[in-house]
């Protein structure tokens, strides 16, 4: 950027193209039933099963809103996802559950407080977005340098919660910044949740978030707020589930990928009460967090 100007307008075209998706899955009903399909949208189609509207006759019969994702094949395109959801169809119920109990042990997922040597991979989550999408009014990639620095300062001040697979990979993270510098406002952080793309849509975000706003209760923090960049539903329909209120919009307040964003303020009072606050405490204990993280 050159001193005193802004950085060139990220256009329509800056925007890095989002790779072809396409799933093969299977739900687990409650009465133990498997059902099989595709889809080019698993958090979407997932939705769709549990909320009854636009899923299949199946699962709207079989248990909607207690049906449960229990495996998930990313295939290269919709032709080899119809190929390979004909063939997990053909496949002994055996062999279906075969598929399933090893995909959710892969699948198993782990919260914990984040160290600075997650910061390679909570940066390669980060970016994906800032290249991406407009969840992030960012234009630059961070590195994993700024995000070992992060993580470092969050957490003498607050939790950073990454969320991994069994096998390693990084599934979510969810952290907290102080909202405003000025000593009042001591009280007060900005939350952040972000999920991998091929994460989105199976809970995790849920989980990270609740952890998270259950840390910053306990520390003694008094109120949570969130900035959501402009039409982001899953994110507005996560702050809704977790009881934080819609409290202003900027309009048309950012530019990113050739379109004009609003940008809504979401807020939470985590502990009640208008007297005297204690001063917050920078650290839990180890037993204190465990608790929390264990009930997840
Ligand atoms: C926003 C985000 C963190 C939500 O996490 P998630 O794991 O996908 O969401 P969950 O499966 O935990 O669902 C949480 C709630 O949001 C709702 N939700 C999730 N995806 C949704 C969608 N596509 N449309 C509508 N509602 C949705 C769920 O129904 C659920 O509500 P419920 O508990 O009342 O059923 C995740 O989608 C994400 O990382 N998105 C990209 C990055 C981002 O936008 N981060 C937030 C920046 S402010």
């Amino acid at each position: 950027m050159t001193p005193g100007q802004g950085p060139a307008a990220s256009t329509a075209a800056d925007r890095a193209p989002v790779p072809e998706a396409a799933w093969v899955y299977l739900l687990r009903c409650p009465d133990g039933s498997l059902y099989c399909g595709w889809t080019n949208d698993l958090a979407r189609r997932l939705k769709a099963h549990q909320s009854g509207k636009g899923g299949a006759k199946y699962t709207k019969s079989h248990g909607t809103a207690a049906v449960r994702l229990t495996y998930a094949e990313r295939c290269a395109d919709k032709s080899a996802a119809l190929k390979r959801e004909a063939a997990v169809k053909k496949l002994q119920k055996v062999e279906k559950e075969a598929l399933a109990a090893r995909w959710l042990a892969d699948n198993a997922v782990t919260l914990r407080m984040a160290t600075p040597d997650d910061a390679a991979d909570v940066a390669d989550l980060y970016n994906w977005y800032v290249t991406h999408g407009v969840q992030t009014f960012q234009y630059a990639p961070s590195t994993a340098e700024e995000y070992r620095q992060n993580i470092a300062e969050v957490l003498t001040v607050a939790p950073f919660l990454v969320a991994r697979a069994a096998d390693g990979r990084l599934l979510g993270f969810a952290c907290a910044h102080p909202w405003h510098s000025r000593a009042a406002y001591a009280w007060d952080v900005e939350t952040t949740v972000y999920c991998a793309p091929d994460a989105v849509g199976q809970g995790i975000g849920k989980r990270l978030y609740t952890a998270l706003l259950a840390l910053l209760r306990q520390q003694g923090y008094r109120n949570a707020y969130a900035l959501v960049t402009g039409g982001n539903k899953p994110s507005d329909a996560l702050h809704k589930a977790l009881g934080f209120t819609r409290f202003g919009v900027e309009k048309r307040t950012g530019y990113k990928f050739g379109q004009w964003l609003d940008l809504t303020y979401w807020g939470l009072q985590l502990v009640p009460g208008s007297g005297e606050p204690a001063p917050v405490r920078k650290r839990l204990t180890d037993e204190e967090i465990r608790t929390v993280l264990e009930n997840a």
